[in-house]
């Protein structure tokens, strides 16, 4: 027994190493006292390895596992979900006691290493299928035998979601009912999408979330930061966004501050990969080696061109056409919601 206990991620590209980045980041922000790991995929390139270095204790190469499962994966749209199942690899972490592991599309927003207390396989419950755990963040020991018996589950059953959730859900098939104490809160996994479902809820139990998951599609990096005004300017309308514009603000801002002096410094006398990093020029994007040029944040003009009659919005809404920066923006809801709890 090392004692040692660790905070675990992976990125198998580029989009999620940035995730990585600000998971890292944040928890270091809040003081953890345990090691952070990113198990890496070979597509991340060097400088991306570098920053993650920066900010990590270990940064392990790992071997892609896919579960090549198109037809389960297209059941929840997410083709690009088969590679999940490399974070079984977590599991052969050995040299700590203990670990959390944590999706690259999460942010620690406190404090989280009271985590540890719990056992495995303590995870919070998903938004979808509450029965069935979220394994965007679970806790775990890590095992050459537990690795190899979920390898051959995989190999043997496959995964109900096309995923590494699906699997370990099968696996660890009593989470549901045996123990409660294996049950995480919600708050240490609060999937953005949960946000919009059950605004009341957010409301009033969200201040004291302590991680979010940007969970679905849309990932922070997908999006571009106007770093003068603080905003992200091409937040979607649309519920397939699913993003809390101010977890999606923070990210942004994490990423400013912590990750891009680092990526700056791993390219070198490269051209800088973002627009963002370069004096006089204002945005920050996902596609780092694609200079865009900078963007202005929509106007209230160019959102809401001209007043909207309450029917229309109603219309709108209906048709998933919310305006999230304007009229539907949170703030505004959490007004109205305001004005009728008075
Ligand atoms: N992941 C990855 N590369 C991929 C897809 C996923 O490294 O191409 C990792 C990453 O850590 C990610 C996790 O697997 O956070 C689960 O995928 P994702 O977060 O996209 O699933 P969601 O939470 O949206 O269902
Ligand atoms: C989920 C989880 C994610 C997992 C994926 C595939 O929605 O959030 O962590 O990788 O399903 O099973
Ligand atoms: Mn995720």
């Amino acid at each position: 027994m090392s004692g040692e206990e660790a905070f675990v991620t992976l990125a198998t590209n580029d989009g999620y190493a940035k995730g990585a980045m600000v998971l890292g980041s944040s928890l270091r922000e809040h003081g953890t006292t345990r090691k952070l790991v990113a198990l890496v995929g070979p597509h991340v390139t060097e400088p991306c390895g570098h920053a993650l270095r920066a900010i990590f204790d270990e940064v392990c190469p790992v071997d892609v596992l896919d579960s090549g499962d198109s037809a389960r994966l297209a059941l929840m749209q997410r083709p690009d979900l088969g590679v999940t199942f490399t974070k079984l690899h977590c599991w052969t972490l050995t040299r700590y006691d203990k670990c959390v592991f944590m999706d690259a599309d999460t942010m620690a927003l406190s404090n989280i290493d009271e985590l540890f207390e719990r056992e495995e396989l303590s995870a919070a419950p998903d938004p979808g299928w509450p029965d069935c755990f979220n394994s965007g963040v679970f806790v775990f020991r890590p095992s050459v035998e537990t690795h190899e018996k979920l390898l051959t589950f995989c190999a043997e059953n496959g995964s109900f979601d096309g995923g590494d959730q699906g699997v370990l859900n099968s696996f660890f098939n009593t989470w549901a009912t045996a123990d409660i104490s294996k049950h995480l809160p919600f708050l240490y996994n609060l999937s953005s999408i949960a946000i919009y479902s059950y605004l009341p809820a957010f409301k009033h139990y969200g201040r004291d979330a302590k991680v979010v998951h940007f969970l679905g599609k849309s990932k922070p990096w997908s999006y571009t930061y106007d770093v003068e005004s603080g905003k992200v300017v091409d937040f979607p309308e649309g519920p397939q966004a699913g993003l809390h514009p101010d977890y999606l603000r923070d990210w942004w801002r994490l990423y400013t501050a912590s990750v891009v002096p680092l990526l700056r410094r791993a390219y070198g006398d490269e051209p800088v990969p973002s627009s963002g990093m370069e004096e006089g020029s204002r945005d920050i994007h996902e596609d780092e080696t694609a200079s865009s040029p900078s963007a202005d944040p929509p106007s209230e003009a160019s959102s809401s061109p001209r007043p909207m009659s309450s029917e229309e919005r109603k219309q709108r809404w209906e048709a998933g056409q919310m305006d999230y920066l304007g009229d539907d923006s949170f703030a505004n809801i959490e007004r109205k919601l305001d004005s009728f709890l008075k």
